[in-house]
């Protein structure tokens, strides 16, 4: 039996979320819904997440001892992963000693947070389909691993990055200096490790959202996405695919979900060409892409996510086909201003979400445009018109 508590009661239910941007914010709103209490968590002040939460607290997540002392003086019941750049080793040793429970489980936020451990669980345990890789630590290794092995076109990547930083398709060998050196600049840490994968000629990427709840795993309608430079800006739902790739992917997502563990939300990435299915990577949590679920679904991949981890059961059915479009920054600065959310909101069947972030960049995603229709095609040429009609401006 699930009993939840009362906030800033001596009985709350406490939740404690490591990273607080778009998509910790919406987790955080689907848990106050519930009555939690919660602790949003991130690297700088005024995140998204801490206008919401009942306490926001400024912390490097990267640093062991902080994030101990953090989590140790707040007791939450429960700490919720939502970026990668976490220091895992303390969060493992925490769970280990019985002091937090992790969502889904410190394991899992270890193995996803680079992606070596996911890839060699994923092809090499699991024996599920990917593109062909190695990993490799110097310019030499990358092309010696192309000679003998991955071939041209290959993309190459850090093995600890995200947003598709550091990341670049190579498709001679004129391009891999160039690559090595990218993979470089775009690490997250000072690592030099990077993965080169045989490149994928898909039809067509989905991520599938994959609930594991307390009654059992449960899957959403596939969604369509559109990323460029690694980055997502348009996503899409339903997304048709035939039955065998639709069940040759649940497949993927059920194995590499089960064996993850614990309850939530996880994000697969998948590569579909024809009834061919390849395994990508999988998010422990809400998944960028997944922001259309906020128009698309009766719960929204952030209230499946809440559910799931308080030991609720959930509804992942399709409440009407629609897609998102990303509104990015465009200036560099900080405090800025949007015009023209009015013109946006007279594209008909749209909704628009403004993020709060205190800073702008060119390329940081601000918001988002939601739309639904009868149709996906529609949905995404309304929600593309709607995010365009957002004019951000430095002030
Ligand atoms: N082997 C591949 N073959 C073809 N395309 C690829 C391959 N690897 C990555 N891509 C393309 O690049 C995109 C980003 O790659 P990936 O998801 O591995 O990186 P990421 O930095 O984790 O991105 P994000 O954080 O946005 O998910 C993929 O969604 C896909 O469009
Ligand atoms: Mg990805």
């Amino acid at each position: 039996m699930t009993t939840l508590g009362t906030p800033l009661s001596a009985h709350a239910t406490r939740v404690m979320l490591l990273g607080s941007g778009e998509l910790g914010r919406e987790v955080l709103i689907a848990l106050q819904r519930l009555g939690v209490e919660t602790i949003a968590v991130d690297r700088y002040d005024n995140a998204p997440g801490h206008q919401i939460a009942h306490h926001a607290r400024t912390i490097s997540m990267t640093d062991p001892d902080q994030l101990r002392a953090l989590i140790e003086a707040e007791k939450p019941d429960l700490v919720v992963p939502e970026i990668e750049a976490i220091a895992t080793p303390t969060l493992e040793a925490l769970e280990a000693d019985g002091v937090v429970r992790v969502i889904p489980t410190a394991r899992a936020a270890r193995l996803t947070m680079d992606r070596e451990g996911i890839r060699r669980l994923a092809a090499e345990t699991l024996g599920l389909p990917t593109s062909p890789y190695r990993f490799c630590d110097s310019q030499d290794e990358l092309q010696a691993a192309i000679d003998e092995s991955i071939g041209y076109p290959c993309v190459v990547k850090p093995v600890m990055s995200s947003s598709g930083k550091g990341q670049s398709k190579i498709d001679g060998p004129d391009d891999v200096a160039a690559a090595w050196a990218y993979a470089m600049s775009g690490s997250r840490v000072s690592n030099t490790r990077i993965i080169v994968e045989g490149f994928v000629d898909f039809d067509y990427e989905i991520t599938l959202l994959t609930v594991r709840a307390v009654d059992g795993t449960q899957f959403c309608e596939p969604i369509g996405h559109k990323q460029v430079s690694g980055d997502y800006v348009e996503s899409w739902q339903p997304h048709p695919m035939s039955a065998t790739a639709l069940e040759r992917a649940q497949h993927i997502a059920r194995t590499v979900t089960q064996d993850l563990g614990g309850q939530g939300i996880f994000g697969v990435e998948l590569f579909v060409k024809g009834d061919q299915v390849w395994f990508s990577e999988v998010s422990p949590r809400p998944h960028d892409t997944g922001m259309v679920t906020m128009v698309t679904q009766w719960q929204n991949e952030f209230e499946l996510h809440a559910r799931a981890i308080l030991g609720l059961p959930v509804d992942t059915s399709l409440k009407t086909p629609g897609a998102s479009a990303v509104i990015y920054g465009g200036v560099d600065a900080e405090g800025i201003v949007f015009d023209g959310v009015d013109d946006a909101l007279q594209v008909p069947r749209t909704d628009i979400r403004l993020f709060g972030k205190p800073e702008s960049f060119v390329k940081r995603r601000m918001g988002v445009a939601l739309a639904y229709d009868a149709d996906v095609d529609t949905a995404r040429a309304n929600a593309v018109q709607a995010a365009s009609r957002v004019i951000p401006r430095a002030v």
